[in-house]
């Protein structure tokens, strides 16, 4: 009988990916509750045959440098952003994610965030429990209305589809902007692809869907922010380092727009002393949107059948850099 692959796992994911993981691998789990430093992971993967990764683990080509067998690195999350793919490809070495599984979830949240940030639910929970209620006000608490409204997604993929698709079931317009035309959008929902200034100008309703990537970085500056209505509800449930964070605490501070609601921030945790956490119109949440029983099960099923998949030379079931095929390490 030969030996089991080893793996390092960089946290507990659910066990009905676990389970799977350490049945045909030889695994090392990693059980703290923060991430494992990443000098720490690097001498940790030196004899590994796979990987199994979190948004918060910085997979770079020094690490990859310092794992010589590593097969395949499988990332518990949709986006892959910590993980340098083309230096994982260059060197052999698969990348598996986890989509499809999390897009109804994430939509949920977006859609979660866009009423609670219209409707001010969080700073009326705060004021609820702070003791300031005192009668019924008509013109207290007052926010945006969402039917017949226009939604602009930023990035028309499976989850700025699904979101759209909850808002057109409220009656909104639906506009986007991609570098790809979203066929699917525009037959089921009646969506028109516009580009960012025709969207920021028209939406009350900004919601980001895009990977992180060189031309996605600061995106939403100074500048994005005032095209908006000073009436947009801006929504983040992708990533932190889209939005300028600094230029969006002005914008809310200032009223230049109505509200924010992000799943994401830069960094995360932000700092204590970040001046969206001072604002009543802002909701942070903390990287949540995939997080349901559910979906962090089938999230961990995927990963993991992704690991084995890269260990034994099978194609990944989900596999970002199906191009590294030809000189993956057997
Ligand atoms: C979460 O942010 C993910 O990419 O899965
Ligand atoms: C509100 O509670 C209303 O009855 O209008």
């Amino acid at each position: 009988m030969t030996a089991k692959p080893r793996v390092f796992v960089t946290r507990i994911i659910p066990e009905a990916g676990l389970d799977l993981v350490r049945r045909h691998c030889e695994a090392e789990i990693w059980t703290e509750q923060l991430p494992p430093p990443y000098d720490l992971l690097r001498q940790k993967v030196a004899d590994c045959d796979g990987l199994v990764s979190l948004l918060t683990d910085r997979i770079d080509a020094a690490l990859l440098d310092a794992a010589p067998r590593l097969k395949v690195v499988s990332n518990y999350a949709v986006g892959f952003n910590n993980v340098d793919v083309k230096a994982a490809t260059e060197r052999g070495v698969c990348v598996g994610n986890t989509p499809g599984v999390l897009t109804d979830a994430t939509a949920d949240m977006a859609f979660c965030l866009l009423i609670g940030a219209a409707r001010r639910l969080v700073e009326g929970d705060r004021y609820s429990r702070s003791g300031q209620w005192k009668t019924w006000e008509p013109l207290g608490h007052l926010g945006q209305d969402l039917v017949g409204r226009t939604l602009g997604v930023i990035g028309m993929g499976r989850i700025g589809y699904a979101l759209a698709k909850r808002c057109k079931g409220w009656d909104m317009t639906i506009l986007y902007h991609d570098v790809y035309r979203s066929e699917k959008a525009e037959q089921d929902l009646g969506a028109r692809q516009v580009d960012l200034d025709t969207l920021l100008r028209e939406s009350d309703f900004v919601s980001v869907h895009t990977d992180l990537n060189e031309q996605t970085r600061g995106l939403f500056n100074e500048q994005r922010f005032k095209q908006m209505k000073r009436t947009a509800v801006f929504i983040n449930s992708a990533r932190g380092p889209i939005v300028d964070q600094k230029a969006l605490a002005e914008a809310l501070r200032s009223g230049t727009i109505f509200a924010a609601g992000l799943d994401v921030t830069d960094p995360e945790p932000p700092s204590p002393n970040d001046p969206l956490l001072q604002l009543p119109n802002v909701i942070v949440a903390p990287h949540i949107a995939s997080a349901t029983v559910g979906t962090r099960n089938a999230m961990a099923e995927i990963c993991a059948r992704n690991l084995l998949a890269g260990l034994s030379g099978e194609p990944l079931p989900a596999w970002v850099n199906p191009e590294v095929a030809p000189k993956r390490r057997r």
